[in-house]
């Protein structure tokens, strides 16, 4: 057995050091968006810009003179995102509106508002996102909830905006994935489903098969990357990335089973160890959004700010199509 004076005056001294290693190189390995752009004139919408990432991305937009518009779900907590940002900005132009990704009625109703009231659209970021639903959890119209927020919700969003996007061009659409679409190891499965899977409305799920977080995330690549070669010499440009590892909100909608009450006990006080925060976790988004070297880089995905290879799946191109081609059939888009 190790003697505990031991254990006190060698090894805890020599794994705390081993760790203030790692964790210096972890964080100074961390790339920043330093470009001095200005935004003035610019029109940004951010989907989940009251939290997280989005919150911090939109801080900074705003700071840069850009008209932010926040769509968000609550109301509540985008009103009080956007007073934030006006008071620590100065910036007047942060505006809130309603979209809840899980429902294609209010994707349409957000897109017809901002279609009535902007004249242009210069940067689109799919931000929003959910990492975790309870079983059997759908959207509105009967897709699995992580998969419809993520991937369907978003996809209808942008198409809805594109000839906006096309008067502003040069415009961008960015959509952020995660590293986690690494972690999807056969193609999507993109059969439709029938009554042999219900969800919490009793109806069929449409698409059983896209429920995972990962699914999502690597239908955002996917997406991203069929989206850039359909608007070749647009001058839209649109890339997809993963953000880092940040302890955001998304963490604490962890389901509560035995796997959730290990990790509170046991990994969550370890976390921090790992996680970047929300300041760093906004950099590659503002990297994409921001950098002049991004519309030569169509149809790519970055990673700390960095133009990255996605998985070998994520560069499937037919797969992408045919993902297209479904998402096109679920949210009754006629394309
Ligand atoms: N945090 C990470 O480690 C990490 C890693 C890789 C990728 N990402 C990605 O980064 C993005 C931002 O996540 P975050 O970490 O900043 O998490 P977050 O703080 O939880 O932000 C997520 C945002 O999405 C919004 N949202 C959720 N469901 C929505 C819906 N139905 N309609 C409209 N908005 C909805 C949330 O609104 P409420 O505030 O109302 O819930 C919130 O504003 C996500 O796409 C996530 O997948 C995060």
């Amino acid at each position: 057995m190790v003697e505990l004076s031991v254990l006190w005056t060698r090894i805890l001294p020599l794994l705390a050091a081993l760790y203030s290693v790692y964790y210096w190189q972890f964080i100074t390995s961390r790339q920043h968006y330093k470009g001095d752009a200005i935004l003035n004139g610019k029109t940004v919408i951010i989907t989940g810009g009251n939290s997280g990432i989005g919150r911090v991305t939109a801080l900074d937009l705003a700071q840069r003179g850009a008209r932010v518009i926040l769509a968000c779900r609550s109301l509540q907590k985008a009103q009080d995102a956007a007073e934030e940002i006006k008071a620590r900005t100065g910036n007047s132009e942060v505006e809130v509106r309603h979209l809840d990704l899980a429902s294609l009625q209010s994707v349409r109703e957000f897109a017809s508002g901002i279609l009535e009231s902007e004249e242009r659209l210069d940067i689109l970021i799919n931000n929003a996102g959910i990492g975790f639903a309870r079983e059997g959890a759908v959207t509105k119209d009967n897709f699995h909830l992580i998969f419809g927020i993520n991937h369907f919700g978003h996809f209808l969003l942008t198409n809805l905006l594109l000839d906006l996007l096309r008067k502003s061009a040069p415009s961008r659409v960015i959509t952020i994935s995660s590293i986690g679409h690494e972690w999807v190891f056969s193609p999507l499965d993109l059969t439709r489903g029938d009554h042999s899977s219900s969800g919490s409305h009793g109806s069929p799920v449409l698409y059983p098969h896209l429920r995972s977080y990962f699914q999502s995330k690597l239908a955002n690549v996917l997406f991203a990357r069929e989206l850039a070669r359909r608007l070749e010499s647009t001058g839209i440009t649109s890339v997809s990335l993963h953000p880092g590892v940040i302890y955001t909100p998304i963490w604490s909608d962890m389901p509560v089973d035995w796997i959730t009450t290990i990790n509170h006990f046991f990994c969550r006080p370890f976390f921090w160890l790992f996680f970047i925060d929300e300041e760093a976790g906004a950099q590659t988004t503002l990297h994409c959004a921001l950098d002049d070297s991004i519309p030569y880089l169509s149809g790519s995905y970055f990673d700390n700010c960095q133009e990255t290879a996605p998985s070998a799946l994520a560069q499937d191109d037919e797969l992408a199509q045919r993902l297209w081609e479904v998402s096109c059939e679920a949210t009754g888009l006629n394309c």
